[in-house]
C-alpha cells in the first residue's frame, strides 16, 4: 500500500484531504455520510471572539460553474466551539485545525490562545481573506504588513501547526506567500475565494444580498492552480492548494503543482463524502502510477520541453 501520510510541523495527516473552512460546518453535521476520522482533516468555520449572525439572506446562489456566497462569517464563536464542537470532533478521531477569523490583531490572538488550553486542536488556519465583512477580511489579506505582522504576533503565541490562508484577489500571491514564511508560518492555504457576482435579470437584483460574494467552485480551478505555482516558485513552506477541486484528478493536479495538502470545498456541497472519496482516488492513482508515497507527488511537475519539440528545432 502506498503511504499517503504528510506531515507539516507536528501535524502528521492521514491523508492529504483536508475539508475546507466554511463548506463542512464544525464537522459534525455530516456525520450520516461519512466517518470524519478517515478525511486529512477537518478545517473548520472560521471562528471569531463572540458569536456572528452573519449577513441577511440571500447567501448562497448557484452559477454555470461555481458557487457565489456571502455568509459574513457566521459562527458560534469560540467559547461555544471549545465547549460543545471542538470536544465531539476529538472524539471522532478527526484532525482538526480551528479556522480563525477576526476584525483585529488582538481578537485573532485572543481566540488562538483560548484555543491552546484545549486539547483536541491540531492547528490552525488564520483566515485573513473574507471577502464579506466590513471589518477586518480583504483588508487584511490584501495588506502584506498586516498579514505579516498577524502571522508574527500569532506564531509567538503557538508552538501548534500555523497556517495563513491567502485570497487570490492580489496582484502577487508569491509575495503575500513570502512575508508568511518570513514571519515563522508553516504553511500557506491557496486560495481563498474570488471576489464574484450574480444578477437575476427579472428583477435586475443582485443574486446575493451583499451584491459581490466568494467565488468557489470547478470554475476557478485553473485560476487557482496558476496561483499555487506562482506561491511554489516563492517560498519552500509547504502549500496547502484549494480552489475547485472535484474529483481526485483535481486534487492531484494541485499536488504535481507543488500542494502538500489540499482542501475540498464547494464538492462538499454535491456529495458531503467528496473528501473520503477523493483520499481514496489519490490512494489508488499511487498504485496505479506504482508509486510509494503520495509526497512523491508534490511538486513534481515536468515543465521541461518535450524532446520532440527540441528536435523539431524549438527552444
Ligand atoms: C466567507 C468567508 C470566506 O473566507 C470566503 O471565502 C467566503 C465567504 C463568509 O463567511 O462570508
Amino acid at each position: 500500500m502506498p503511504s499517503t501520510e504528510i506531515t507539516i510541523r507536528n501535524v502528521t495527516f492521514k491523508n492529504p484531504v483536508l475539508t475546507a473552512s466554511g463548506t463542512f460546518g464544525y464537522g459534525l453535521e455530516c456525520e450520516a455520510f461519512l466517518d470524519v476520522s478517515r478525511l486529512g482533516g477537518v478545517v473548520t468555520k472560521s471562528i471569531s471572539r463572540k458569536p456572528r449572525d452573519g449577513n441577511p439572506p440571500q447567501r448562497i446562489a448557484e452559477t454555470t460553474a461555481g458557487m457565489l456566497n456571502s455568509i459574513g462569517l457566521a459562527n458560534v464563536g469560540v467559547d461555544v466551539f471549545l465547549q460543545s464542537k471542538l470536544p465531539l470532533l476529538r472524539e471522532r478521531g478527526a484532525t482538526t485545525i480551528v479556522n480563525i477569523a477576526a476584525s483585529s490583531i488582538e481578537e485573532y490572538c485572543e481566540v488562538l490562545e483560548m484555543c491552546e488550553e484545549q486539547e483536541g486542536v491540531s492547528g490552525y488556519e488564520i483566515n485573513v481573506s473574507c471577502p464579506n465583512v466590513k471589518d477586518g477580511g480583504l483588508n487584511f489579506g490584501t495588506h502584506c504588513p498586516s498579514v505579516a505582522q498577524i502571522t508574527r504576533e500569532l506564531r509567538r503565541r503557538t508552538e501548534k501547526m500555523l497556517a495563513i490562508k491567502l485570497t487570490p484577489n492580489v496582484t502577487s500571491i508569491g509575495e503575500f506567500a513570502r512575508a508568511c514564511e518570513a514571519e515563522g508560518a508553516d504553511a500557506v492555504s491557496c486560495v481563498n475565494t474570488f471576489i464574484g457576482m450574480a444578477v437575476d435579470v427579472r428583477t435586475r437584483r443582485p443574486k446575493i444580498a451583499t451584491i459581490t460574494g466568494g467565488y468557489s467552485g470547478p470554475a476557478i480551478k485553473p485560476i487557482a492552480l496558476a496561483k499555487v505555482y506562482e506561491a511554489r516558485k516563492a517560498v519552500s513552506i509547504p502549500i496547502i492548494g484549494i480552489g475547485g477541486i472535484m474529483s481526485a484528478e483535481d486534487a492531484i493536479e494541485f499536488m504535481i503543482v507543488g500542494a502538500s495538502l489540499v482542501q475540498v470545498g464547494t464538492a462538499l456541497f454535491i456529495d458531503p463524502a467528496a473528501g473520503v472519496k477523493i483520499a481514496a482516488g489519490i490512494e489508488g492513482y499511487l498504485a496505479e502510477q506504482k508509486m510509494d508515497s503520495v509526497r512523491d507527488l508534490i511538486g513534481s511537475l515536468d515543465t521541461s520541453m518535450q524532446p520532440s519539440l527540441i528536435a523539431a528545432g524549438w527552444s
